[in-house]
């Protein structure tokens, strides 16, 4: 279980959640989202919103789409979605626009999107809005976020820089455990340690590679820190 968080979470901070969005299309759904849509819509899941938000967060709009087509059969619910996104980018108005009164006259009609992308495009962002803005998909975010709320500021940078793929609190891994390196050395060496690497320090042929283009000097003063505090692997 512990493992699986540990995955979830490098994967949740590199970011790097491949996506198969290319099902009709080889284009990168998320990344034209990205550079086509993030200048007015929020894309974080869960979505941040403000005072002076100038469109609702895509998780809002992906929702809220969903929600109102009108369908005989649920399975046509998606497909339905995925065409209203296509037809409004391009040729947006208030009387089709599916918001209520209020927010429509706090953002404006959306202004139409023609020329700023091509229909190809457009297709493969509907494609990845909804795989992508769906409620289990929140959901996992949401505990995630929770998690490392609750987490020590070290042990998430541990997790960030890829220290638990090779170091354990307790348990010697391909390095030795993080309560035998407290023991033995005072925090500004630990700290010196991380950021130039060692070898040959701990029999072992495994060396530790040098942090210190790699991660700010700050963030190593937190590993250091929480390594040397040793009480909360
Ligand atoms: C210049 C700002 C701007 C850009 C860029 C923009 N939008 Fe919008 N969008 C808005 C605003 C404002 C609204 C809310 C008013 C409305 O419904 O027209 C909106 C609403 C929408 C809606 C309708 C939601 C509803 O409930 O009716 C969809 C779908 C949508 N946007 C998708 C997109 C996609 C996809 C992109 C990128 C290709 C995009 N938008 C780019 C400003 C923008
Ligand atoms: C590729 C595996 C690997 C990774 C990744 C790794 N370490 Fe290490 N680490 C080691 C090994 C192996 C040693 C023991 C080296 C030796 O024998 O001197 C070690 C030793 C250390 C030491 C003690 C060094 C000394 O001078 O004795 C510290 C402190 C440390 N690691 C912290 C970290 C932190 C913090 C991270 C993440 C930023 C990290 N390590 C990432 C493998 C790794």
């Amino acid at each position: 279980m512990k493992k699986i968080l540990l995955s979830v979470l490098t994967l949740f901070f590199v970011g790097c959640n491949s996506s198969s969005t290319q099902q009709h299309t080889n284009l990168d759904g998320k990344k034209l989202l990205e550079q086509k849509c993030s200048k007015c819509h929020n894309l974080d899941l869960p979505p941040k919103t403000s005072e002076d938000e100038v469109a609702p967060p895509m998780m809002a709009v992906a929702f809220h789409v969903k929600d109102f087509m009108q369908v005989s059969n649920e399975s046509e619910r998606l497909p339905k979605a995925k065409e209203f996104v296509k037809d409004y980018v391009f040729n947006p108005s208030a009387s089709k626009s599916l918001c209520d009164k209020k927010s429509l006259q706090r953002y404006g009609v959306m202004p139409s999107q023609k020329g700023n992308l091509t229909q190809e495009e457009l297709a493969a962002i509907a494609e990845y809005i909804f795989e992508h803005f769906n409620v289990k998909n929140l959901n996992e975010a949401q505990a995630i976020q929770n998690r490392l709320k609750k987490m020590a500021p070290g042990k998430r940078l541990a997790i960030k820089y890829g220290c638990l793929s090779c170091h354990k609190g307790k348990k010697d891994l391909v390095g030795p455990a993080f309560v035998k390196i407290s023991q033995k050395y005072s925090l500004e060496d630990i700290q010196k340690s991380i950021t130039n690497g060692s070898s040959a320090k701990w029999g072992t042929k495994a060396i530790m590679p040098p942090f210190k283009t790699r991660i700010p000097q700050q963030d190593i003063a937190t590993l250091a820190k929480w390594i040397k505090d040793a009480n909360s692997f």
